[in-house]
């Protein structure tokens, strides 16, 4: 009855974890809530009051589907001062969030059997907006030894040996993993880039605020990059915005004019009220939002560091974004478990009145399976309960055996 891309799509693991954590709280469970990449924080403070403000005026009718000049500007200032490439308004398009851009992206450039290359693991609506087009998803595997940097050779052999190369997705910080492509990884790859006259980049950039070790580089930019790249950003996650759904894509005017055809035909535009949020948010959110920053910083260090004391478990303290990515693959081999099983254990099995909600590695991809996701999205202090837990829980051999032999999909097929 569905179409076979229809039949091929499933949601992101996260939402359905997400939704398994509340009917455990709603029985009474202290469930630590790991699992989403939500901010812990309230919405910035001027969004707040600039949104409400907007309501009340009922600034809550259709607007262009480029997103409102206000906000289109002030986008514009963002990247200019924030990633050191002049942009105006021009450059600008706002979407309902960052994800939509992936869609629109895929839109402008793949025709059915073209080559995308991602980095794995991965940001799981890649795969499905990549298959919305007929695209092909090859991957290219990212690993704990190289701190989780995308791999220089693989875009090379991409380029040079795919029967269509015409589009890479870089994300950097990167979700899941917190690894941060460096200024020289950045700029060799559009050099690889911009030797060819086909090949656009996706750079997804949400965390771009949160990369720890240094500033963000954006591939934006690198000379002659605004062309051939599509750089997103959002208000969901430095902002704390998640719910206003609003974020925007910088690249060249053509680029632009063209997505916003296809924005048009697709959300039409996204609610005013939200944009007059966004646009006070970074016009005047900036101090608040380096102070929470600073937070995210200290609370992903602390609890990476509790993890990597945690016996069979190898963590890396992550350079970017507020996930840490541990190595559970021992504890995986060792009880015959899948990651996304253990985590499902420590949330639902380990013990009856607390819960740690995370999320297994396959979530993003087979390249992330004996690994899990931890949001840093809880308190210092429920974060340190949450260490604390996993290293009472996961040596609980009894109660991790019983748990696989209740739960047969959780079984290992291989490790
Ligand atoms: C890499 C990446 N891209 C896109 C998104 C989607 O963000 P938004 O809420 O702005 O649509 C997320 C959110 O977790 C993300 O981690």
């Amino acid at each position: 009855m569905f179409s076979q891309f229809a039949n091929s799509v499933v949601s992101e693991t996260a939402f359905s974890v997400l939704a398994r954590a509340e009917k455990l709280e709603a029985t009474g469970k202290d469930v630590i809530r790991l699992e989403i990449g939500d901010s812990p924080f309230a919405s910035a403070t001027p969004a707040l009051l600039a949104g409400s403000d907007a309501i009340l005026a009922d600034e809550c009718h259709y607007v262009s589907s480029k997103g409102i000049d206000e906000l289109r500007r002030e986008a514009a200032s963002y990247v200019s001062r924030e990633h050191g490439v002049r942009v105006d308004e021009d450059n600008i398009l706002v979407g309902n969030g960052a994800k939509i851009f992936q869609q629109l992206f895929c839109e402008l450039f793949l025709d059915p059997g073209d080559g995308a290359l991602v980095f794995s693991p991965f940001f799981p609506t890649y795969s499905a907006n990549i298959a919305r087009r007929g695209g092909r998803l090859v991957t290219s595997k990212l690993s704990q030894q190289n701190k989780f940097r995308p791999s220089l050779a693989d875009v090379k052999c991409f380029l040079e040996q795919d029967d269509s190369p015409r589009a890479v997705f870089l994300n950097s910080p990167h979700n899941p993993t917190g690894g941060v492509t460096t200024e020289e990884d950045v700029a060799d790859l559009c050099s690889l880039i911009l030797d060819r006259d086909d090949v656009f980049l996706f750079s997804d950039e949400p965390y771009d605020q949160m990369s720890w070790s240094g500033g963000h580089v954006s591939p934006l930019a690198h000379p002659d990059m605004l062309e051939r790249c599509v750089a997103v950003y959002t208000m969901s996650k430095s902002y704390s915005m998640s719910g206003w759904r609003v974020g925007f894509a910088a690249s060249s005017t053509q680029n632009i004019e063209k997505l916003s055809v296809l924005a048009n035909t697709s959300f039409s535009c996204v609610s005013p009220f939200s944009q007059i949020a966004a646009a006070a948010a970074l016009r005047e959110g900036n101090i608040e939002r380096d102070e929470r920053m600073h937070v995210f910083k200290e609370r992903v260090e602390r609890f990476a560091s509790a993890l990597q004391n945690i016996e069979g478990v190898k963590c890396l303290v992550p350079d970017g974004a507020f996930y840490v990515f541990p190595d559970v693959s021992e504890y995986c081999t060792r009880y015959g478990i899948t990651s996304h099983g253990l985590a499902m254990y420590l949330l639902e099995a380990a013990d009856s009145k607390v819960g740690v909600s995370c999320l297994g590695g396959e979530a993003f991809g087979e390249d992330g399976y004996g690994y899990i996701r931890m949001s840093c999205a809880e308190s210092a202090d429920r974060l340190r309960v949450a260490a604390e837990f996993l290293e009472m829980h996961l040596k609980d051999s009894a109660q991790v055996k019983k748990f696989v032999a209740d739960n047969p999909p959780y079984r290992a097929m291989r490790l």
